[in-house]
């Protein structure tokens, strides 16, 4: 039932991730999620949030699926960010009503051990209660950016469970998409181009992809809400980034 509340009928799904100034602070285009996001979330199917935000930020009269941020990972400040804990206890993210628990994991990094728990250990809590986990594959400074790297990711956070998995799009993206059990959801990173961007989702999804968890190429549009759109007509209506591309420029 959560899991159907992220995913659409067409089993593809647009997030949205503003959970950034959990690490970073206030980032550009995320510096008032008050403003911004209640005008935006409308053409979301899930917002990826902290507690935090979603309290303080979010209109409660919404109907929108919540991936609520579950780990707690050191800050930007620190040089090496891969040693978070276990953030939120299962029954607050089920009074917040959200419809999975992200629980970001470093693999290959120094802390890799302990994510591996935390995300063992949310597994654990959510089969208790019917609670979605998606496993992030976060890249450290360290790791390197391959299809071999996502893949091996991707699939270690499926066998120890995780429901879905949030990753990046890289060559060869079909490889990580067959090699992995359960559905795939891609992070957008840091802002590239609109048309690049809606680039990405389309190979991603005719790659394999279940959908976009979408944050700065977004919130740092020249137009965010016509990006969001930009990028439903992508990954819900098949449009081609050309086309979808026209739609943004219209909008
Ligand atoms: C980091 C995350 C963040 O939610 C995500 O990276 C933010 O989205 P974007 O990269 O598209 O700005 O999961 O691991």
């Amino acid at each position: 039932s959560r899991l159907s509340h992220i995913f659409g009928d067409d089993g593809h799904t647009v997030m949205l991730a503003f959970d950034h100034g959990y690490i970073m602070g206030p980032t550009a285009g995320l510096e008032r999620l008050d403003l911004v996001i209640p005008q935006l979330m409308e053409y979301a199917d899930c917002l990826m949030a902290t507690r935090g935000a979603l309290r303080t930020c979010i209109p409660p009269n919404h109907h929108k699926a919540i991936c609520l941020r579950s780990t707690t990972d050191t800050s930007v400040l620190k040089e090496d960010l891969s040693h978070g804990v276990l953030g939120v206890d299962i029954e607050d993210a089920l009074r917040l009503n959200a419809s999975a628990m992200a629980i970001q994991c470093f693999v290959g990094a120094d802390g890799e051990l302990g994510s591996l728990e935390n995300l063992s250990r949310a597994v654990d809590a959510g089969e208790r209660y019917g609670m979605p986990i998606l496993g992030v594959t976060a890249v450290g400074k360290e790791m390197e950016r391959t299809t071999r790297y996502f893949g091996l990711a991707s699939r270690l956070l499926a066998e120890l469970g995780a429901h879905f998995i949030k990753t990046y799009y890289c060559e060869n993206f079909e490889q990580v998409t067959a090699g992995c059990p359960v559905p795939i959801v891609i992070a957008g990173g840091k802002k590239i181009p609109e048309l690049d961007a809606l680039k990405m989702a389309y190979r991603a999804i005719n790659e394999g992809a279940a959908g976009v968890d979408m944050g700065r190429n977004v919130l740092q549009a020249e137009k965010p809400k016509a990006m969001l759109q930009a990028i439903r007509m992508v990954v819900h209506e098949g449009l081609t980034p050309e086309k979808a591309y026209a739609a943004y420029e219209k909008l």
